[in-house]
Order: C-alpha cells, then sequence, then structure tokens
C-alpha cells in the first residue's frame, strides 16, 4: 500500500483515523515533502510515483512519531517563518505565526537604516533572524539561556546567510538582561509566558518548559524583562513584547509603572491581545524626562530597581 505517493497518503489516513484524531491533509502533504525533497507541486503532480523501502520505512516512522502527538516541524526538523525556513529541533519552541506580529511592529516603529536591537529569549533565532533579513543595517544581539537554543539560532544564521542578505546577528547566552552592558533602540521579547500548572494550557508536551512556563502567574519572565528595560534602553527607545491573551491589561500596568508611554496592545488573527508596545521617554537636553510622570529614570522607579 505503501509503494507509491497516493498509495502512502491513503495508508497515514487509514493508519491516523481514530488513533490520533484524523490526520490532516497539510500535515501528511508536509511529512511526505520532506521526507522525498520534493516540492508540493511535484507530490501533487507525481501521486503514482513509486516510494523505495528506505523510504517507505522512514515515512513509517515519521507516522509512529506523529500518533504519538510530536509536532510535525520536530519530526521534519524544519518550521517556516516570516520569509525563512528555520530548522527547529526540541530544545527550541516552534516559532508561531503570531510572533510575526512583533515583527511587523518592529519595522514599523523602528524606521531608521541603523538600529541596535535586543532579541530576548531568541530560540531558534526566528525573530532576530527575520528583522535582520528585513533590515540588514540593523546591528542585533540575540540572547537566550539555553546554549541549545543558541546552538539552533546560530545554524540558522549560517544557513540564512548562505540564502538571504542578512545583517550582523551576535548570539549570545545570557539570563535576560544578565550578560547585557549596553543600551539599545529596540528590545524586543517572546518570553515564555504560560502559568505552571495551568488548567488550560493544551500543550504537546514535546516543546521545552523553559520555553513556556513562567512562574505562578506566567508573569514573572514579563515582568523581569518589563522592570529591567529601561536600564537597557536609549531615550526614546521602544519595548515590544509578547504575551498571554488575558494578559495584555497586566503588562500595560507594569509598563506603566516602569515609565513607558505610548503603551499599545494588539490583537493577533483570533482577535485576542497578542502583543504590546511601548516607548520609553525621551531626555530633554535640561536631563528631565518626557513626557509624563511616573520619571522613566530607573533611580527613580521602584520596580525597576527588583
Ligand atoms: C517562548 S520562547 C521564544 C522563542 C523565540 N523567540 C520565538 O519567538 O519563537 C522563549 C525563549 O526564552 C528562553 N528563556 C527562558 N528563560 C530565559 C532566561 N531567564 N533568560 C534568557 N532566555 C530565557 C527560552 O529558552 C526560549 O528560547
Amino acid at each position: 500500500m505503501l509503494e507509491t505517493i497516493r498509495g502512502a497518503m491513503s495508508w497515514a489516513y487509514e493508519l491516523s483515523r481514530g488513533a490520533c484524531g484524523e490526520l490532516s491533509r497539510t500535515d501528511a502533504e508536509v511529512l511526505l515533502i520532506s521526507l522525498l525533497g520534493i516540492s508540493r507541486a511535484e507530490l501533487k503532480a507525481h501521486e503514482e510515483r513509486g516510494l523505495s523501502h528506505t523510504e517507505q520505512r522512514a515515512f513509517k516512522s515519521h507516522m509512529q512519531r506523529y500518533m504519538s502527538g510530536e509536532p510535525v516541524s520536530y519530526i521534519t526538523g524544519r518550521q517556516p517563518f516570516w520569509t525563512l525556513d528555520l530548522e527547529v529541533d526540541p530544545s527550541v519552541l516552534i516559532p508561531r505565526p503570531e510572533t510575526e506580529l512583533l515583527v511587523e511592529a518592529a519595522i514599523e516603529v523602528m524606521p531608521d537604516q541603523h538600529a541596535h536591537v535586543l532579541d530576548l529569549g531568541t530560540g531558534c533565532g526566528a525573530i532576530a533572524l527575520a528583522l535582520s533579513v528585513e533590515r540588514p543595517s540593523w546591528e542585533l544581539v540575540a540572547v537566550d539561556r539555553s546554549i541549545e537554543a543558541l546552538a539552533v539560532a546560530s545554524r540558522n544564521y549560517a544557513g540564512i546567510g548562505e540564502r538571504h542578505t542578512i545583517g550582523h546577528v551576535e548570539f549570545r547566552q545570557s539570563d535576560w538582561f544578565s550578560d547585557i552592558e549596553r543600551r539599545f533602540d529596540l528590545v524586543i521579547a517572546n518570553p515564555p509566558y504560560v502559568a505552571l500548572h495551568d488548567p488550560l494550557y493544551e500543550g504537546s508536551g514535546f516543546e521545552p518548559n523553559e520555553a513556556l512556563f513562567s512562574g505562578r502567574t506566567g508573569l514573572e519572565a514579563l515582568h523581569t524583562i518589563i522592570a529591567n528595560s529601561p536600564l537597557h534602553l536609549r531615550p526614546a527607545g521602544w519595548l515590544l513584547v509578547e504575551h498571554g491573551n488575558l494578559q495584555g491589561e497586566s503588562v500595560r500596568e507594569m509598563m506603566g509603572d516602569a515609565g513607558f508611554y505610548r503603551i499599545e496592545t494588539r490583537q493577533d488573527l483570533a482577535g485576542h491581545d497578542r502583543i504590546t508596545l511601548a516607548s520609553f521617554p525621551l531626555e530633554t537636553s535640561s536631563g528631565a524626562w518626557m513626557p509624563g510622570q511616573p520619571c522613566g529614570c530607573p533611580e527613580q522607579n521602584p520596580l525597576v530597581a527588583k
């Protein structure tokens, strides 16, 4: 039954029926396309193409992994993000389409040709690499606490560099800002934001806990990032964060407490609060911070000192 592409597709549907819910056509196609190294158009055009014994064995093994709940992206080792095709493995979160909102917002708020940008919790490098391809003149620093994630991100950087014009991205191990000494025009982050023991969370169980969970409320990493960003932003710099659909209000409040202004939450395609952006005050020639109170100056803001 598995001798041809058409046969393998039918076999996969039959196998999955009832066992793991219906296999989606897209998932089956993605698994076969990746295995055979062909395009979707070729798959469609050559459904009678024969599969070798090795290909049949490999497809069976991929289907077993799929039926155990493993995400397709970990099985194929690839995930599209923005205009890029990224390597992923279980040491990194699989980049989500909604995270592209952060990339769009960064390009919108930072029209300058020369910007210094910090990507916190870079994972496979998705945000930093998308920005660097869009704006090769920007200088990016991308950090993660996970050395394994940084290895994946570095390989993605090298691979993309062979196919796209890309700017300078430095990957560095850091516990959020712990190894960051300088200030940036833009700090961008998609941190872990799921509460430990969240009864509503439905994950695959395959992605790294460190990339998903952040303390009892899910807001711990966001709090650390927002509270410390004023120490690492230049005047009039921007902070952009992704967060959970019910966390918009808390994030706006934390940003206000940290002295940010022009705070705005944006929704994803499902209409859920997904990212919040805010600007850091502009320092005037007299040294005063504009506009508004409380002053964004870290020394005068109790939240920032935490
Ligand atoms: C939600 S994932 C985001 C990955 C990637 N930026 C994306 O959007 O697909 C969060 C990332 O933060 C990293 N991380 C978690 N705690 C960290 C910490 N204390 N310091 C630095 N990175 C951390 C995780 O390893 C993970 O790669």
